[in-house]
């Protein structure tokens, strides 16, 4: 009798502990949703915000790092050079040219439970000891442009992610970003591909280029939160330059589009004589909108 009574008091303890257990675990699963739906745990306007706002369309934000890219090779000749050089066979199209020791990463998306989500890619961009990250959905087309601030983490060490201590110390505010306006030049898509860039294969699909093709002229494009604008729209009627993807203008570049030797099965299509006037009326497009000019 006694020992039974021992046994009931064991299991109701038992019992009681489950189930405050599996309340926990409820409560903190709906806190994380609330945290990802409604981002209301930090200011509007503040780096963390946009990065609970990009979290609710990309899943939870990875670590970045330059320690993770991949350095992006100066050549002349074919020979890789390893100082800065006046002339090189693949030129960056903004910025220094011929600049050596730029870096490009990328880096998956995932759920929330940690299962891959291919749909989701984050790209990694090192220049100028900071880092910039474009986090892109393909099938939704929510976007995000990320920068750390000037003088602040070191890129090529631990940067804070949203659930570490400093994330507002160590990324820039969504406006400081915009006023970037990466979008001006990440246009026709997020992902932009210059034959410099595109040296740099994907090492665990060595035929394809580390920076994802994901540019059609159906392929969903809108960047996240109040503080950016859209990417350019409106067609170029019958356009050649517009059959494959949107508008991509050069005004902010160094170079002329049709000096871009895209790589790829489709850079024959790229420009011949007979798209000559399609790119006038490419170049008077992109005119129109009046872009901000280079800084
Ligand atoms: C003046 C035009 C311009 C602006 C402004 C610009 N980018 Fe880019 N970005 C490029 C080009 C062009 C490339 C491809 C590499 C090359 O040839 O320079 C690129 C490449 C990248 C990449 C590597 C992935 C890819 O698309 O190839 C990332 C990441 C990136 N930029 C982030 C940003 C962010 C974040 C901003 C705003 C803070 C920004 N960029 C502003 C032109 C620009
Ligand atoms: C046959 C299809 C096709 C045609 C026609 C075409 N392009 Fe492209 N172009 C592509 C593809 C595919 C990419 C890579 C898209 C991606 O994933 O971003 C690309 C990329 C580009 C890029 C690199 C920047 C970026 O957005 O990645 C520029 C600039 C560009 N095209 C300009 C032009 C111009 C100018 C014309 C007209 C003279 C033209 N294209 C016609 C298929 C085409």
């Amino acid at each position: 009798m006694e020992s039974l009574r021992k046994l009931s008091i064991i299991s109701f303890l038992a019992i009681g502990l489950g189930f405050g257990f599996t309340f926990f675990i409820a409560s903190t699963t709906a806190d994380q949703k609330e945290k990802h739906t409604a981002p209301l745990a930090a200011e509007p306007g503040t780096a963390l915000y946009y990065a609970y706002e990009c979290e609710a369309e990309l899943g939870p934000l990875p670590h970045f790092s330059c320690l993770d890219c991949i350095e992006i090779p100066i050549t002349q000749n074919g020979v890789q050079v390893t100082e800065d050089v006046d002339w090189c066979d693949n030129p960056a199209i903004f910025g220094d040219p011929c600049q050596v020791g730029n870096r490009v990463g990328r880096v998956e998306g995932m759920h929330e439970n940690g299962d891959p989500r291919p749909e989701v890619s984050f790209l990694m961009f090192c220049r100028d000891g900071g880092i910039g990250v474009i986090g892109h959905n393909s099938e939704t087309g929510a976007t995000c442009f990320f920068s750390i601030k000037e003088g602040g983490v070191n890129a090529y060490g631990f940067i804070p992610g949203p659930r570490d201590p400093g994330y507002d110390d160590a990324w820039q505010t969504p406006q400081v970003v915009s006023d970037d306006h990466c979008v001006s030049c990440h246009m026709a898509d997020p992902f932009l591909h210059t034959p410099w860039i595109d040296q740099v294969k994907d090492p665990k699909n060595p035929s394809e280029t580390l920076v994802p093709m994901t540019g059609s002229l159906a392929s969903p494009y809108f960047v996240v939160g109040d503080e950016f604008y859209q990417p350019a729209v409106g067609k170029l009627q019958r356009n050649e330059c517009t059959r494959c993807h949107r508008g991509q203008c050069s005004s902010m570049f160094n170079g002329n589009l049709e000096d871009l030797y895209i790589p790829g099965s489709f850079w024959e299509d790229h420009y011949d004589q007979t798209m000559a006037e399609d790119l006038e009326a490419l170049k008077a497009w992109c005119h129109s909108l009046d872009l901000p000019s280079h800084f």
